[in-house]
């Protein structure tokens, strides 16, 4: 069993009642961390204020050659990290590698990118202005809040973290409960590498401390990516309402023409199946004409037949949800489509919490899968008389994450494009949140600000301007 601890202010924090970590893959503990108290929480906060004065006022080369530090930690243990994402989360080693390897890479983008953010000085030169020079700098926060989920267990708890750190905020940064063994091992690999306190790491449930977290005093600003649920509660009693939040979704992959179907089958099943369809960005309907239905879905059935379905420690494309519950969850969806007129043309075989790839057709809107979030390998064919009705549905989704348009006119796709109210629209290909450059927006019920490197780093600042004015 691993055992990892809480790090709050460079030490390690036992508490008498820990948190089991059930391994999607065995269904079995695979690990437990602290369950921290309310007052380890509040230690944590006031740590993270105490430390930031100091962490501050560190120059941006220093701050980034403590993280690099921190970074080259993470890839001296990268065997235990991956060890850690494919157990806590299920993935398989190979996607675990890669998502490491992704963050390494964001890092060191983040290091680029932060070195690029300069003063902007406005001064007579500009007309109108007599006598004044204005030099408006991008400052740090103060105590920021990361809070991550369960499938990016260290890309998107770092996309959060390293941003926050290295423009000289301080951090608490609350894990989900799988993924809490990494987040707690990342704090541990801090010890002697960061100063003490700049960042913190809270574990526990998010059912039993989330609130105690997101309503500290001492938050300045929440950076949060998980479900809309959670999102909008830490809208609702968060004292800070600097937050940025990227949520659910429910990608449509729309079919305008039928010319390479091979290829748009291959962008569905990649961009709906991939982690189990685990993925916020994950298509998660397919919209299109009846003629093109009607040739697309067999080629789909066929592709996802051939789909290898079982352990990730064998490298099985379909692997076990995060949880039992979670794996229910898609069952009620397939079961309402089915006593509501849905056709299943493949699938709808649930053991435990593995479940097996799903296609279902002719959903409507009557059906909970017309516009609920499955988080689970589960796909509908949504037949429409025309594109504007395709476009139609995709704007009055309660989620605005992505879309993806496929088609062989892409001035045409491009115009349509336009006309689709989500965060991005990708264009012949499958919804994704990378490269990690690019900003990363969610609409309506999927977010509230922008992620990405560059955005990142903006949204955990503020402009300071300091006017020097000629006597
Ligand atoms: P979740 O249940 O909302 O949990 C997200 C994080 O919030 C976890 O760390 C969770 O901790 C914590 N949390 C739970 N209750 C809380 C509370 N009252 N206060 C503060 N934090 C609390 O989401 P998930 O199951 O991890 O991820 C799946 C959902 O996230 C899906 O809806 C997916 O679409 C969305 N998501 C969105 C993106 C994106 O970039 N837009 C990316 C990934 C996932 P515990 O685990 O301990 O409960
Ligand atoms: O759900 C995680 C979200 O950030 C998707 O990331 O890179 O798989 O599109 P990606």
């Amino acid at each position: 069993m691993k055992k990892y601890l809480a790090v709050i202010n460079g030490r390690k924090i036992t508490t008498e009642k820990c948190v089991a970590i059930v391994s999607p893959i065995t269904l079995k503990p695979y690990g437990e961390v602290s369950s921290l108290t309310k007052k380890d929480i509040d230690t944590a906060f006031t740590t993270a204020r105490s430390q930031f004065a100091m962490w501050s006022t560190l120059t941006l080369d220093a701050r980034i050659a403590y993280l690099d530090k921190w970074k080259e930690q993470m890839v001296a243990n990268a065997a235990e990290i991956v060890e850690l994402i494919t157990y806590e989360v299920g993935k398989t080693k190979k996607d675990a590698q890669a998502e490491l390897d992704r963050t390494i890479e964001y890092i060191d983008e983040t290091f680029t990118e932060a070195r690029k953010i300069t003063a902007n000085i406005i001064g007579p030169d500009v007309t109108g202005i007599k006598n004044k020079t204005g030099h408006f700098f991008r400052v740090p926060k103060g105590v920021g809040v990361s809070i991550s989920p369960f499938n990016y267990p260290i890309n998107l708890a770092m996309s959060k973290i390293i941003p926050a750190l290295v423009t000289g905020n301080t951090i608490v940064f609350k894990p989900a409960t799988n993924g809490s063994l990494l987040g707690a091992f990342l704090g541990e690999l801090t010890m002697g590498i960061l100063p003490d306190g700049v960042f913190n790491v809270v574990t526990g449930r998010g059912s039993e401390i989330g609130d105690e977290i997101i309503t500290n005093r001492e938050i300045d600003f929440v950076s949060f990516t998980g479900s809309t649920r959670i999102g909008k509660r830490i809208l609702d009693i968060c004292p800070s309402k600097d937050v940025v939040l990227e949520l659910g979704g429910k990608d449509p992959a729309i079919i305008v023409d039928a010319t390479n179907l091979d290829y748009v089958a291959d962008q569905i099943v990649l961009g709906g199946l991939s982690y189990s369809g685990q993925r916020c960005t994950a298509i998660k309907s397919i919209i299109t004409t009846d003629a093109i239905a009607d040739q697309l879905a067999p080629i789909l059935v066929q592709k996802i037949e051939a789909l290898q379905v079982g352990s990730p420690l064998d490298g099985a494309f379909i692997g076990p949800l995060i949880s039992e519950g979670a794996a229910q969850f898609v069952q009620t969806l397939i079961d309402d489509a089915i006593n509501k007129g849905g056709k299943v043309l493949t699938g709808n075989k649930v053991i435990d919490n593995l479940v097996y790839p799903t296609l279902i057709d002719n959903v409507t809107n009557t059906m909970q899968l017309f516009d609920e979030e499955p988080f689970g390998p589960l796909l509908p064919i949504i037949r429409v008389k025309n594109i504007d009705e395709a476009v139609m549905i995709a704007n009055h989704s309660q989620y605005g994450l992505q879309a993806s348009l496929f088609g062989e006119n892409e001035t045409e796709l491009f115009e349509l494009a336009q006309k689709i109210n989500t965060g991005s629209v990708n264009i012949n290909a499958k919804s994704q949140r990378g490269p990690d450059i690019f900003p990363f927006i969610g609409v309506r019920n999927s977010g509230f600000g922008v992620q990405g490197i560059v955005d990142a780093l903006y949204s955990t600042t503020r402009i300071k301007g300091i006017v020097v004015n000629k006597r």
